[in-house]
């Protein structure tokens, strides 16, 4: 596993603490991360929503990294949901505008770290120039594999599995006779991409809005009161002792070794 601490954990910190704790051979290898509550941290400090979601992209970085020295090996943003379009223009153009340049000063940082950035979300309805500067993103990054960032960007779970269900109608290889499980997940936006393990949201909402439901099903859940914003890798180095102190039973009634984490 890719390992690497230095220089990333100040000795005597609460984080060299929480890492001490750590069993980093027991990772998630998916965690997914509702990012929530930017709105709410600029109105605590009196500043417009869009500061919020200026200060919940400079967030993102600290979490990337230290995802990537850790090992996790996938992590899924949820960035701008399809029920978002409900808010404000002026909030939905800037929440778009920001994401391109976010992509557009990350190419350095992705290259240097072998990061791949892949998308999930009904992508003809994002706006054009933010969908051709995630290709670029996508297919400079694509020989990548030490992390990859999944964004859900225009995602709504509900319309996942409708658009699964379209496809395979539409393929019409596919009979009810051959349709279980598997065969339906490889038609997700999803394909390819192992379940999360653990799903954190931040800001205490105890919901999931629409977020990768098919995926969740047994993935531990992990609230913070924590507004996005101020999310640090205390934060997720806390989520993570948590996680690897629960145990997973898939319905079974002991831990089975086998399933690893
Ligand atoms: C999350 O923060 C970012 C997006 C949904 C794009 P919010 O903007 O939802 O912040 P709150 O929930 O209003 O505080
Ligand atoms: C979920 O947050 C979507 C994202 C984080 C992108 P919302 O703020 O949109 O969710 P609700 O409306 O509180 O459920
Ligand atoms: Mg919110």
């Amino acid at each position: 596993m890719d390992i690497d601490l230095k220089g990333f954990i100040s000795p005597g910190s609460e984080e060299e603490r929480l890492v001490q704790q750590l069993d980093l051979s027991r990772l998630p290898r998916h965690v997914a991360v509702i990012m929530d509550g930017n709105g709410r941290w600029a109105e605590k400090r009196r500043k417009p929503r869009i500061e919020g979601h200026r200060a919940g992209a400079k967030a993102v970085q600290e979490i990337v990294e230290s995802c990537a020295r850790l090992g996790v090996k996938f992590l899924t943003l949820y960035a701008f949901s399809r029920e978002n379009w409900k808010r404000p223009k002026k909030e939905v153009a800037l929440l778009w505008r920001l994401l391109e340049d976010y992509l557009r000063k990350q190419d350095k940082d992705l290259i240097k770290n072998k990061i791949r950035v892949m998308v999930i979300g009904r992508r003809e309805e994002i706006p054009e120039s933010t969908e051709k500067e995630l290709e670029r993103v996508e297919a400079m990054t694509r020989g990548f594999d030490r992390l990859t960032i999944v964004l859900a960007l225009n995602y709504s779970g509900r319309t996942e599995i409708v658009d699964a269900v379209k496809k395979i109608l539409q393929d019409g290889d596919l009979d009810s006779a051959r349709l279980d499980e598997e065969a339906f997940a490889r038609h997700l936006y999803t394909v390819g991409i192992p379940d999360p393990d653990l799903l954190i949201r931040t800001s205490g909402e105890i919901r999931v809005s629409n977020f990768l439901l098919w995926q969740i099903a047994y993935s531990e859940i992990w609230i913070t009161p924590v507004f996005w914003p101020d999310f640090r890798r205390r934060d997720i180095l806390q989520a993570l002792v948590d996680f690897q102190k629960r145990e997973r039973r898939f319905g079974a009634v002991h831990a089975r070794p086998s399933e690893g984490v």
